[in-house]
């Protein structure tokens, strides 16, 4: 057991991003963090981001089973106890549903589910006896709304969503707080990230293939937030006394939100056949 008293939080995906963002804010906030990579190259580029600001790092690739529990094992052993699970690393898989086989759809959910999930079992065990903790998710617009070319990465964030409310309502009563985070775009490596993920758009034949084109050529978008933004919305989450199911990271993500709940099916195929046939997509 550490004699050190500050509370601990583990941040995942904190090689880039929004999870390095999380990662540096809770540590100059007075936290404790522990933050996971998957290779020395985000371990160098986390390390250098860090300078001086003592942040513990782990390795844990989502994909591995077993990297969960020995990540948690991990914390405890050093810290002996953990406060803060920040679920955010993840992936997009692009691609046009009928061009996903099955294992591409099955490491989706791997890392951006299944993953995420495992990490909270690990930790409510630990948070139930100190009868505290609090969760935070980080899922996506895309979890609220399912776009065209986008559709594993959609459903992970829909599945992601589904498990939080069902987790929410489970853990309350053992003073366990858990909180969504649905950014829209952000100005990450993740893009870029993605269409390296996603071979199909690279190289299959498909019927998107001009769209897939496009994609390839697609940078930054334009109205995309900062991944501190993001954090600072996130450190919100993990901080408040009376913590929202939910938190949308600008205005502009409540007011899409707020408009795919009342636009008509009809009108938003109609937009979504638009986007899947003249443009890439625009949101994460
Ligand atoms: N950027 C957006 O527009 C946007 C919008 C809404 C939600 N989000 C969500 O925000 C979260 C963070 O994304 P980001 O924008 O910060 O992108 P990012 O810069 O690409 O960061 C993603 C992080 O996740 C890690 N990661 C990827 N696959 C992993 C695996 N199998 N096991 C463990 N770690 C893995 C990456 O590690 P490596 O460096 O090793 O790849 C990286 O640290 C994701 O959950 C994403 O879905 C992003």
């Amino acid at each position: 057991m550490s004699a050190d008293a500050r509370p601990v939080a583990l941040v995942t995906g904190a090689s880039s991003g929004i999870g390095r963002s999380t990662a540096l804010l809770l540590a100059r906030t007075g936290y404790r963090v522990f933050a996971t990579v998957r290779s020395d190259a985000g371990e160098a580029s986390l390390r250098a981001a860090a300078a001086d600001l003592a942040l513990e790092i782990l390795r844990l690739d989502l994909a591995d089973e077993a990297g969960p529990n020995r990540v948690i094992q991990e914390v405890l052993r050093q810290a002996g106890r953990i406060d803060v699970l920040v679920n955010n690393a993840g992936f997009a898989k692009l691609g046009a549903v009928e061009d996903l086989p099955r294992d591409d759809l099955r490491h989706q959910f791997e890392v951006n589910v299944f993953g995420a999930l495992e990490l909270c079992r690990e930790v409510i065990p630990t948070m139930r006896v100190q009868h505290s903790g609090r969760i935070v998710n980080v899922s996506s617009l895309a979890g609220k709304v399912s776009v065209p070319l986008m559709g594993a990465y959609c459903a992970s964030k829909f599945a992601l969503e589904a498990f939080s409310d069902a987790l929410r309502a489970e853990v309350k009563p053992a003073g366990i707080r858990v909180a969504l985070v649905e950014p829209g775009p952000v100005a990450t490596n993740f893009n870029r990230l993605a269409r390296n993920e996603s071979h199909v758009i690279l190289q299959s034949p498909s019927a998107f293939q001009p769209v897939y084109e496009r994609m390839r050529e697609q940078g930054h978008e334009r109205w995309a937030a900062s991944p501190e933004l993001v954090a600072r919305t996130i450190l919100r989450a993990v901080r408040s006394s009376h913590p929202q199911a939910r938190y949308r990271v600008r205005l502009r993500e409540s007011m899409a939100t707020g408009f795919v709940a009342v636009i008509p099916r009809g009108a938003l195929d109609w937009l979504m056949i638009r986007f899947a046939g003249g443009r890439a997509p625009r949101q994460a």
